[in-house]
């Protein structure tokens, strides 16, 4: 596995050095893919979904043959075929056994094949009907179900395929992976209340079919010690105080933990203080200033004054009471509504249940907030 150019990665997996706990949803998922059950994970943004799946796949990859799927950038069950195709033409050589099979399938599409000129990686492309993909997605499907390895497809970003011109896409995909035997699925997403929706609904199709597994935040004791350790074996020295003051500034959200930590760990000498890195702090978000006049300029008045209302307050129980409006000027409760459903559209407002299961709001962008109470 390649190293990363600090001990705090902000995008990837490097394999379990670099990668903080999650030891006990670990464990979960190994039991669903031991137990030959699907799991449905569901997380705010940012917060390790991703990396959850890709730690999990490090550690069965020698007894089960793993496919991962980011399925955002597809628009159709067509392009979902391509993902597939390609992660399984990547994954298998052509010569014998099964990957002979999977090729030989593919190949009897007439598919345009690319080879990625620095990589030399393949990738599939073909353009058949949406009944024609579902046919040959289910084909494909049905044929990891003879892999000498159990095969666990991971699709992040599942929420996509609501988004898909085809009418009734997770009722197709539920009646095709109902039977299998030999591949289990996880399927993840960061839209909660749409994933919650395809899987604790009692009318959608996925109705508790899986293991719903919802990720939080790490704990702030174990992720505290693993920053101490991943600076001091770089020869760095801070203290859990000042890692206590950083995590406390990114609200403890692992990608805001993880870009700090990152360009602390690039700008400090052997000793990291508190002034070290409000510097550091202060710096990022000089350097942000760009994006956040670019939320100004895509929302509407409205919109921008409640997002910056959010971000001061932090947490917001109750966005139309009349406390709130009140104090941060924002016109009535229907107006406010309005904007607030904009903003979770836009994933720039997520909203939460809290210990007691009572609902807030928050802004998704930590160093939005921080920029905004500075
Ligand atoms: N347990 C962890 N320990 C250390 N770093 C982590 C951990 N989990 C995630 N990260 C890092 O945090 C960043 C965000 O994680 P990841 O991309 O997995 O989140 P995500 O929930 O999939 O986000 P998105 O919703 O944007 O897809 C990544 O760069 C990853 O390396
Ligand atoms: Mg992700």
């Amino acid at each position: 596995m390649k190293h990363p150019q600090t001990p705090f990665p902000v995008t990837g997996y490097y394999g379990p050095d670099y990668f903080c706990n999650r030891e006990s949803e670990l464990e979960q998922l190994t039991r669903c893919v031991r137990g030959g059950q699907s799991a449905t994970l569901v997380a705010l943004r940012r917060l390790g979904k991703t990396a959850l799946i890709k730690h999990l796949f490090y550690h069965i990859q020698s007894q089960y043959t793993t496919i991962y799927l980011d399925i955002l950038p597809t628009e159709s069950t067509n392009e979902l075929l391509n993902r597939l195709s390609t992660a399984i033409i990547r994954a298998h050589a052509e010569k014998a056994g099964f990957g002979k099979k999977a090729w030989d399938l593919i190949r009897s599409l007439r598919p345009v094949i690319s080879y990625d000129p620095l990589s030399g990686q393949p990738q599939v492309s073909l353009r058949v009907s949406s009944e024609e993909s579902r046919k040959t997605l289910a084909d494909l499907i049905t044929l990891l179900e003879t892999h000498t390895q159990p095969v666990v497809i991971a699709l992040d970003e599942f929420q996509q395929i609501l988004e898909y011109p085809e009418k009734q896409t997770d009722a197709w995909l539920r009646a095709v992976v109902h039977e299998l035997r030999n591949v289990h699925f996880i399927f993840s997403g960061s839209q909660q209340h749409i994933m919650a929706d395809l899987f604790m609904n009692p009318e959608r199709p996925f109705y508790r079919s899986t293991h719903f597994m919802k990720i939080g935040k790490l704990e702030k004791s174990v992720y505290r010690e693993f920053i101490i350790r991943k600076f001091a074996e770089k020869g760095k020295s801070v203290s859990g105080d000042v890692v206590d003051s950083m995590l406390q500034w990114t609200e403890l959200h692992t990608y805001y933990v993880q870009l700090l930590c990152n360009r602390v760990f690039l700008s400090s000498g052997k000793k990291i203080t508190e002034d070290t890195w409000r510097e550091e702090a202060g710096r990022m978000l000089k350097e942000q200033e760009f994006v956040f006049f670019g939320y100004r300029e895509m929302l509407t008045k409205a919109q921008w004054d409640l997002l910056k209302a959010i971000a001061l307050e932090g947490k917001v129980y109750q966005p139309t009471s009349s406390a709130f409006i009140t104090a941060h000027s924002l016109g009535n409760p229907s107006t406010v509504l309005r904007s607030l459903q904009a903003l979770e559209r836009m994933d720039l407002v997520y909203r939460e249940v809290d210990r007691e299961g009572v609902t807030y709001y928050g802004v998704y962008d930590v160093l939005f907030a921080r920029w905004m109470s500075t």
